[in-house]
């Protein structure tokens, strides 16, 4: 997977991709190619395209002996501003106050056959014989630094992960205020970029735009990946469709402050880099100190959007998330919250559950509102202890009785929050981010804890684990639920490093809580939350394999938020609840099968009364789970296609999942309004679908894959005025799923 030509030319190569860079004039990293496999080339070859003339016209040189060369017309591995090249760089220096001017030459490479999984901070690994890095090693000795670069390989994906470490060997104390984890050079600026945005209740709705020569940027600067902007982005050449031409993803495995930036050039060229924000970042480094950059993922797929968000979903499974995911079955759940909100006590949650399990459902989630004294949302985060009004035995004995009925239990905690009106608020008033200023932000009612004091976190680690042994906890909901402003940290001023420094081990600090969480429970099976999906992101994937997406469970808004969240995540990963109608979120009345079969993508839950169900719901319930189990493997690990154009204003969507050897399928058709005398579009074509095997459609009829790819799966008849006897839906919101078996 790496080869090494001539002392200076590196090329990762696997059946998907190349990936080239090599020693420029200068001896810094020139960046020459990333793109669809070019199989094995010799240094003869390559010469060809490394050997160049300077086609920039009106730029600085690099120096004065350099001759025509200058960075300016060069791609670059990991770019500084100001030395010839005047783009924004991704690692910027001071010290004291003066600004750097940085020049890292080639020292030497080493290669790493292992990539193993650690807690302790998340990133992408792989087995034996799976992946390869290569390490580059760099100096600038003028100003006594290290940089070591990291590109891996992986042997099934089109991914290149990047990291890097800088070392301060100088005797001064270095300011870093910009240190970026992944860059992408690309020749030309016919793309448009694509990114995954929103807020809260409408998270990762897909927007597009185009290049033009200029910058623009997403990110975020709320310690947390956010509602509004997710680290996942994409460059989709202008002529990519959904399954064909070339686009590139790329994404962080961070879920704190980030920056997403691309620079078209005055010669067309884009720069894409992505990794911590450096507004209100700066680290400090003495001597001998170093810091170590987040990971950063770059895919490539020759194959359209559909390529792309297959790479970065087996990516994520194989590399981030802890496989044995992929072995266990994930439950379906019951989630009490929007059956009860606030309003229960255990007989109500135990008649609950039995309700759940009659129907088929295998985990009770108990969600917020059941220790310290919490009848609303405005006290007691931070007492992790059972609320003995509602359970008057403890939470041990409910446990057990969830136990009993061969429910698993799934308890709601926040664990990085504290309401003012609270025991660890009152004796820990120290544990707030906050300023030393009067005025104090406050959000949800309640306040962030300093989880960059190690203190703090091992405190609520201490009561969590009390509870998680107590009731021998197979699932944890990890919700977070209001952003941090004005971050400062007594602890960070009492061991003398610099506030600049909060918002990065902060989000350490959350990641030392998972660390030891899963050291002692590895099996415990942790669903991230913010707010809905204000942290959906392969920094809290790697240690949750789940994430509770957003608070918007209607049916209709879940399928934009869907689509945009598959384009970079995989399908394992966002949970599904059916909730009631009218929705909660936004009144919006659909029947039980849309809502069913929106949610049958992904792993399932309920999150309803379902006590006031009447008979006719119950069964259909049931025979949803039935369903569902008949196909979870498919359903959850399935390869995901979207069949129709994609965005957030489609009228019609339609998604498709298969198995390994695509000889298994089921296809998702959703219809949000009705319309009029409607087109008569009334075929959904499968475009990858195998032109010589035969398909039995529904358990009825046989039809070739050619014929499925050609001419479509027959869509269900639409009401269009006047065809009464024969039309199968009408009105707003409709759905139909199909199920596809090959027979020859
Ligand atoms: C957040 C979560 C919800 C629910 C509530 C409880 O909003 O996203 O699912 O757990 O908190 O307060």
């Amino acid at each position: 997977m790496i080869e090494i030509l001539d002392e200076k030319i590196f090329h990762l190569y696997n059946e998907k991709i190349s990936y080239i860079f090599y020693v420029m004039e200068n001896q810094q990293l020139g960046h020459l190619y990333y793109g669809g496999a070019l199989g094995a080339i010799t240094a003869d070859e390559l010469g060809y395209f490394l050997e160049r003339e300077n086609k920039s016209a009106g730029t600085v040189k690099f120096s004065a002996d350099s001759g025509m060369f200058t960075l300016a017309d060069r791609s670059q591995e990991y770019p500084v501003y100001g030395t010839s090249d005047f783009k924004e760089g991704a690692l910027d220096i001071q010290a004291a106050d003066e600004l750097w001017y940085l020049d890292f030459k080639y020292v030497g490479y080493e290669q790493v056959a292992e990539k193993k999984r650690t807690l302790d901070r998340p990133a992408s690994y792989a087995c034996s014989g799976e992946a390869e890095t290569l390490i580059i090693h760099m100096a600038d000795t003028d100003h006594h630094l290290e940089l070591v670069l990291s590109f891996s390989i992986f042997a099934d994906s089109s991914a290149i992960v990047r990291s890097q470490v800088l070392k301060n060997k100088g005797s001064q104390v270095i300011q870093l205020n910009k240190m970026l984890s992944g860059v992408l050079e690309l020749p030309s600026a016919d793309y448009e970029f694509i990114h995954l945005s929103g807020a809260w209740l409408k998270e990762r709705h897909i927007k597009r735009r185009s290049l033009e020569q200029g910058t623009v940027s997403i990110g975020s600067l709320k310690g947390a990946s956010g509602h509004q902007h997710n680290p996942f982005t994409a460059l989709a050449h202008k002529q990519a469709t959904l399954n064909d031409g070339v686009v590139y993803g790329t994404n962080l495995i961070y879920s704190g402050n980030f920056l997403v930036q691309v620079e078209v050039d005055e010669w067309q060229r884009t720069r894409l880099m992505t990794g911590i924000h450096p507004t209100h970042f700066n680290w400090q480094l003495g001597h001998e100190e170093v810091f170590q950059t987040p990971e950063a993922v770059l895919f490539y797929s020759g194959e359209g959007l559909n390529g792309l968000a297959n790479e970065a979903a087996r990516f994520a499974e194989k590399h981030v998330i802890d496989r044995k995911w992929m072995r266990k079955l994930r439950p379906i759940v019951f989630n009490n919250w929007e059956a009860t909100y606030f309003e229960f006590d255990q007989e109500k949650l135990t008649t609950l559950a039995k309700a759940g399990k009659d129907l088929g459902m295998e985990c009770f989630v108990l969600d917020d509102g059941w220790f310290g004294r919490r009848d609303d949302d405005r006290s007691s985060l931070g007492d992790w202890f059972v609320d003995e009004r509602k359970f008057p035995n403890g939470i041990k004995v409910f446990a057990e009785q969830i136990h009993q009925m061969g429910l698993q239990l799934g308890i709601w905690f926040e664990p990085e929050m504290v309401s003012p009106k609270s025991q660890l608020y009152e004796a820990h008033p120290e544990w707030v981010v906050r300023h030393p200023y009067e005025r104090t932000a406050i959000g949800r009612g309640q306040y962030v804890l300093d989880f960059s004091n190690p203190e703090v976190v091992e405190a609520i680690y201490a009561q969590l684990k009390k509870i998680i042994e107590e009731t021998q906890l197979e699932y944890i909901k990890w919700d977070m639920n209001r952003n941090i402003t004005e971050a400062y940290s007594t602890y960070l001023k009492a061991v003398g490093r610099p506030q600049t420094e909060f918002f990065h081990r902060y989000i350490l600090g959350v990641y030392h809580l998972y660390e030891c969480i899963l050291t002692d429970f590895p099996d415990i099976l942790i669903e991230g939350c913010a707010g809905g999906g204000g942290r959906y992101d392969l920094g809290i994937l790697f240690y949750s394999p789940q994430i509770w997406p957003s608070d918007n469970s209607d049916a209709v808004e879940r399928l934009a938020i869907q689509s945009g969240t598959l384009l970079g995540y995989p399908l394992s990963s966002f949970s599904n609840h059916v909730s009631t109608s009218p929705n909660h979120q936004i009144d919006r009345h659909t029947s039980l099968q849309m809502r069913q079969d929106v949610c049958l993508f992904g792993p399932l839950g309920y999150e309803l009364d379902i006590t006031k169900l009447d008979d006719e719901e119950k069964r259909a319930i049931q025979a949803n789970i039935q369903f569902y189990k008949a196909h979870r493997d498919l359903l959850t690990h399935g390869t995901f296609f979207q069949l129709l154009p994609i965005g957030d204003t489609e009228n019609e969507v339609a998604w498709a999942v298969c198995n390994q050897d695509r000889s298994e399928w089921l296809i998702g058709f959703y219809r949000k309004l009705a319309q009029a005398n409607p087109p008569n579009v009334e075929y959904l074509k499968i475009p990858m679908m195998d032109q010589a095997k035969t398909y039995l459609i529904n358990g009825a009829a046989q039809v070739t894959g050619g014929m499925l790819k050609e001419i479509g799966l027959k869509k269900p008849y639409v009401f269009n005025g006047v065809n009464h006897e024969q039309m199968q839906v009408s009105g707003d919101f409709q759905s139909a799923i199909y199920h596809l078996k090959e027979i020859r």
